[in-house]
């Protein structure tokens, strides 16, 4: 798409067109809807429309779907947005950090960020260097009527003046046509660029994967998952550090996209109707964990405590201990409901012997199998299919290591 057809895609004309491709699709054919359409409309018209409205089912996957069904969206840009919860819980710490105040957002995409700031009462400027990108997010602040509370400026973000604003955030593009970027020295801006911005008040959003030791001395790092899964990592510096050097923040949403209400702090949890955010740090963490023997509980961390180097912190909170110093399990004799790890009852510590397992899945009468495993060489797939599940119960085996043994844990979901 075009600058051109996505203006005209935001005009009385395509708004018309939006609504009409929206209430014909899934209901006539595609290709009926199409041709439909395509006798008052230009064919790039319609061609546009039909992607959008694709777009925007898409979206909802990700934005509130009020918000989904409203929004101008390219693929690009669609993909590299952060996703709505992610990107409210930053712009509530950073509108506890900076009340109402003046924020540049660099690499503003489509304004998934951008939204959220605008809409905890922050004032945005964003600046995005791709024309089609830019104009998307000029449409969507118009479209969620935040119109006054943030603009977005087409240029070059490592150019910008920053000085009049009271923080920056700045989410560099890590993907090519290629693909993902992992090197933090290939985004972009690069590295170089992000330093900069680290040395004063600046949240910066990084890849999960971010090596701990590219954390600048005196910033921190934070690693969000939502509904258990990694999404990334920030890198908070200057008066937006709250004074740890390693957070994990795990996020639950509802059914979809919803905002978070609880501000940081160390091991608090907060929630609203729409989703519960707890939050993790070193200062949680005693470090240097005991390695024992399987006890009768078993904990999974979530990854962004994983990432975050926290799984010790798991095992102080459960008086826990780690089977294999390399592993993140965590075992106890207690058992807590914790929204860091998710927990299993072990009710058997067997050998890894695919025949004696075997025996094991017969003798119970599993049917349904779910297999985890960590630090082994095992291919899940592969061993369920050794193991013949033919019953009609189901069971969780963990295999994973303890010290040079491999074990399988049975473990029950609590
Ligand atoms: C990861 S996306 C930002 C997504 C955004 N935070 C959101 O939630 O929608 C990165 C964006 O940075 C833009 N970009 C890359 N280099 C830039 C630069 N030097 N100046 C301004 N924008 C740049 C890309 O065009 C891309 O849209």
């Amino acid at each position: 798409m075009d600058i051109r057809t996505l203006r005209h895609l935001a005009s009385p004309e395509g708004k018309a067109l939006l609504r009409e491709a929206e209430s014909g699709f899934g209901v006539e054919t595609e290709f009926a809807l199409g041709s439909r359409l395509r006798r008052d409309h230009a064919p790039e018209l319609v061609a546009a429309a039909l992607t959008q409205v694709r777009l925007r089912r898409r979206a909802t996957a990700k934005f509130h779907p009020a918000d989904a069904a409203r929004m101008f969206l390219t693929v690009d840009g669609y993909e590299q947005a952060t996703r709505a919860t992610v990107a409210s819980h930053r712009a509530r710490r950073l509108a506890d950090r900076r009340p109402g105040g003046r924020l540049l957002d660099l690499c503003c995409g489509i304004g998934g960020d951008l939204i959220e700031l605008a809409r905890a009462g922050l004032t945005v400027t964003g600046v995005e260097m791709d024309e089609l990108t830019a104009e998307a997010a000029r449409l969507n602040i118009a479209a969620l009527d935040l119109t006054g509370r943030a603009g977005v400026l087409t240029g070059d973000a490592a150019r910008h003046d920053r000085s009049g604003y009271d923080a920056v955030v700045c989410d560099p593009a890590r993907r090519t046509a290629r693909g993902r970027i992992f090197d933090p020295d290939a985004y972009q801006p690069p590295w170089s660029f992000v330093l900069e911005l680290l040395d004063g008040d600046a949240c910066v959003k990084v890849a999960p994967g971010i090596p701990h030791d590219r954390v600048p001395a005196g910033a921190e790092a934070e690693w969000v998952s939502d509904n258990g899964e990694v999404k990334e990592a920030a890198i908070w510096s200057g008066e937006l550090a709250s004074g740890c050097r390693r957070r994990a923040t795990v996020l639950r949403g509802g059914a979809g996209p919803g905002s978070v209400t609880a501000g940081p702090g160390s091991g608090t949890a907060g929630s609203s109707a729409a989703a519960h955010m707890a939050t993790l740090t070193d200062a949680d963490d005693p470090g240097d964990p005991r390695v024992h023997a399987p006890g009768r509980f078993l904990y999974e961390p979530d990854g962004a405590v994983i990432r975050a180097g926290l799984v010790t912190a798991v095992a102080a909170m459960t008086d826990g201990w780690l089977l294999d110093s390399s592993i993140a399990y965590v075992s106890a004799d207690t058992h807590l409901s914790t929204p860091f790890a998710r927990a299993y009852e072990v009710t058997e510590v067997l050998p890894y012997d695919v025949k004696a397992l075997r025996r094991y899945v017969r003798a119970h009468d599993i049917g349904s199998l779910t297999i985890k495993k960590r630090g082994v060489e095992v291919t899940p797939e592969e061993l369920r299919r050794s193991l013949r599940p033919k019953g009609s119960r189901t069971a969780t085996l963990v295999v994973t290591r303890a010290g040079r043994r491999t074990i399988v844990l049975v473990a029950t979901p609590l």
